[in-house]
Order: C-alpha cells, then sequence, then structure tokens
C-alpha cells in the first residue's frame, strides 16, 4: 500500500514528465488539422493568385522539411499572406502532426506540370543536387523532395534563393552559378521524376 507522501511523490513526478515529454505525432490530428488547407492543397494543379505558379505538391513530402517550412512562414522568415496567416497560431505539435499525416499521404494525384525546359541538361546539371535532393525520404532527412513537384514552383523556389528572398545560404550557394535557363531545365527534370502527390 502507497502511504500518503509516496502517493504525492508518484503524482509530482507524472506532473514532471507530461510536462517535458512532447507526444509522438498523431497521423489521425494531423489529418484533422489538415482540413482547413485542403481548399488548396488536394486539388492537382490548383493555382496560386499572383504570381501566378502552381501551389506546392506536399504529398509524401518529408516530415522534418514541412515542419520547418511551416515554422519559416510563422516567423515570416518565408512570406506568403494565405501561409502566414495559415500557421499565426498554430502550435509545435499541430505542425509535427500535419508533418506526419502528410509524409504518411500518398494516395493523391501524382500529376506533375512541366515547363517545357530541357530535361536531359537539367538531369546532366542534377549531379550536384542529388546528394541532398535524391528522393531519400528515410527518417533523419530533413532536405525537400522535389521529385514529381510542379515546375514553375520549383523555378519559383528557385529565384528566391537565388535572390535571397526566401532565405537559405546553402541554397542560395548552390545556385549561384546556374542561369534562368539553368533552373528552368532542372525544375523540368525533376518535375519529370515520380514522388510527391497532391494531397488525398
Ligand atoms: C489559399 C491556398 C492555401 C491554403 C488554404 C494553404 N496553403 Fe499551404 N501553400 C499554398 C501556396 C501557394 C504555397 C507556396 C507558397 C510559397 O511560395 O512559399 C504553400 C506552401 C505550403 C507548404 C510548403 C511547401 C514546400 O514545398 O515548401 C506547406 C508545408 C504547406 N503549404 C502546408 C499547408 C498547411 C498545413 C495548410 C493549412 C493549415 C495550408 N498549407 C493552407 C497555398 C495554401
Ligand atoms: C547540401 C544539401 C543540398 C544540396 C546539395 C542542394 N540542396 Fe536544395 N535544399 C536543401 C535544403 C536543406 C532545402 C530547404 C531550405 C529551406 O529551408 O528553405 C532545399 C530546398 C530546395 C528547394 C525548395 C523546395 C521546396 O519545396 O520549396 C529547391 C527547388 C531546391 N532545393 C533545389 C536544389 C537544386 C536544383 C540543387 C542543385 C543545383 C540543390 N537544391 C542542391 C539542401 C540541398
Amino acid at each position: 500500500m502507497m502511504n500518503k507522501k509516496s502517493f504525492a511523490l508518484a503524482l509530482g513526478l507524472s506532473a514532471l514528465s507530461f510536462s517535458v515529454t512532447s507526444q509522438a505525432a498523431s497521423v489521425a490530428s494531423g489529418k484533422d488539422a489538415f482540413e482547413a488547407c485542403r481548399g488548396c492543397h488536394v486539388s492537382p494543379g490548383a493555382s496560386n493568385v499572383y504570381p501566378t505558379y502552381y501551389v506546392p505538391k506536399i504529398g509524401g513530402q518529408v516530415a522534418a522539411y514541412t515542419v520547418s517550412a511551416l515554422k519559416a512562414y510563422q516567423s515570416a522568415g518565408r512570406s506568403h499572406g494565405t501561409m502566414m496567416a495559415n500557421t499565426q497560431e498554430m502550435s509545435e505539435q499541430t505542425m509535427e502532426d500535419i508533418a506526419e499525416y502528410l509524409a504518411t499521404d500518398k494516395g493523391g494525384s501524382k500529376r506533375a506540370i512541366s515547363n517545357h525546359g530541357d530535361i536531359a541538361h537539367g538531369k546532366k546539371l542534377s549531379g550536384t543536387c542529388m546528394g541532398c535532393h535524391n528522393d531519400d525520404t528515410t527518417a533523419g532527412s530533413s532536405n525537400p523532395r522535389l521529385a514529381g513537384q510542379h515546375a514553375n514552383y520549383l523555378e519559383k523556389a528557385m529565384q528566391e534563393y537565388k535572390a535571397g528572398t526566401r532565405p537559405s545560404p546553402l541554397m542560395q550557394s548552390m545556385l549561384q552559378t546556374l542561369s534562368e535557363d539553368d533552373m528552368k531545365d532542372l525544375a523540368a527534370y525533376f518535375t519529370s521524376l515520380q514522388g510527391l502527390t497532391a494531397v488525398k
């Protein structure tokens, strides 16, 4: 039998462990939280209004990257009106739940819209990218998948890194010597691969 003192101690300990242990990411909670996001991320080929580019495919995206992307919008490190508004009040737990849901959701449309760049030239240039963007989705990686992403979204991301408006010193240095045409061709190559899907 527990005496009064050890019971109080046990309670204190369980309260402590509750406050320091974060919950494991939950696919079911992530799916619920994603309801507000479906309008844009479910239809294959939904377009951002201005500037025009296709809404990125995020089904099957690497979870750690999704969390870092959501945090970047929340902290305004990455600017996009709707995405900043959607993440304003979002807890880290919700971000992790959504990321886990998206990482496991692979049943949506695979349709990827190209930009008619030179795929063969893009493939040649992609050698330096493959160390990080080889479509390895094993846990531990935080590099985004690019395979199967819409081309004009990839181009826009590269242009923003190069200009420094989307901050990533790493990606800025990777793209420094590439021309607009090179980036178009790289985008065409990654779009031609199978990988990301729209969310089901
Ligand atoms: C009005 C349309 C719209 C809604 C609603 C919306 N998104 Fe987005 N989302 C976009 C667009 C457009 C982008 C690309 C923005 C940019 O260029 O940075 C984006 C980007 C993202 C990215 C980064 C993708 C990448 O490859 O870096 C993630 C993750 C994401 N959204 C998740 C969500 C989640 C989670 C919600 C709901 C809480 C949501 N979105 C709601 C349109 C939307
Ligand atoms: C050393 C690892 C590394 C290499 C090499 C690399 N990248 Fe990246 N890339 C990253 C990381 C990390 C991010 C996420 C940066 C961020 O948080 O915005 C990223 C982001 C991107 C994105 C944005 C994806 C999205 O969903 O918004 C594109 C496009 C991209 N890289 C293209 C390339 C291309 C093309 C090359 C080769 C010329 C390349 N990368 C080389 C690590 C790398």
